[in-house]
């Protein structure tokens, strides 16, 4: 199961790599804006910093919404490092667009999934990445993590080579409960990822091995 980390803060991203697990970096406008990341040079600059950071994916949101907007944003933004993946919504122009970068080897991030239909339609022209945002289902009394379910239903039955990213990840169970479905990565805050590391008796353990030592010392 792969790692990214869900933010435009650089401090974050370092402390996510310096950890050794993370193996990619999910971005939106959102994000960015978050960060008082704004304007167009600002924004591409701001992808290349975090490329140097990570040695992984990072995903760059076009925010065009007509095809050939689409194509040209991500054909800039493909362009800027080898690392970055296209991040293309869920809409009619995105998915032919999605298709039309596949046909060309650039890899894709299909994102704002809702539903299984919506991932088909992402796998089927070809998206790398499909990320079906589990926290927003949550938000709404609808179970994000049966979507990843289904998603990995469908996709196991026919065998599609899209890999499911599961986004708007909101907390540490949300990992391990998509770790147990067989989601493929997942996209999360960083407390989500060192929320993993956390359990009373290590602590405890620990401090019992610390004090034992230093009794024979
Ligand atoms: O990866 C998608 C993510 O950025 C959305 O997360 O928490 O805004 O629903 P959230």
């Amino acid at each position: 199961m792969k790692f990214f980390i869900d933010t435009a803060n650089l401090d974050q991203i370092k402390e996510a790599q310096d950890l050794g697990v993370l193996d990619g970096v999910t971005t939106n406008p959102s994000l960015m804006a978050k960060e008082g990341i704004t304007g167009k040079e600002n924004i591409i600059a701001h992808y290349k910093k975090i490329c140097d950071i990570v040695t992984g994916d990072v995903s760059a949101e076009v925010i065009s919404t007509d095809f050939d907007g689409i194509v040209k944003e991500g054909e800039e933004l493909a362009k800027l490092h080898d690392q970055i993946i296209v991040k293309v919504p869920m809409i009619k122009e995105g998915v032919k667009a999605i298709k039309y970068f596949s046909d060309k080897g650039i890899k894709t991030n299909c994102t704002l999934v809702f539903s299984v239909g919506q991932a088909l339609l992402a796998a089927k022209a070809g998206a790398t990445y499909v990320s079906p945002f589990i926290g927003r289902l949550d938000d709404i009394s609808t179970d994000g993590l049966n979507l990843i379910a289904e998603i990995r239903m469908v996709y196991d039955n026919y065998g599609f080579d899209t890999q499911i990213l599961a986004a708007s990840v909101r907390h540490t169970m949300h990992v391990i409960d998509c770790a147990k479905i067989g989601a493929d990565v997942m996209t999360g805050p960083l407390s989500s990822i060192e929320g993993l590391l956390k359990h009373p008796l290590t602590d405890i353990g620990l401090a019992k091995f610390l004090a034992d030592y230093k009794k024979g010392n």
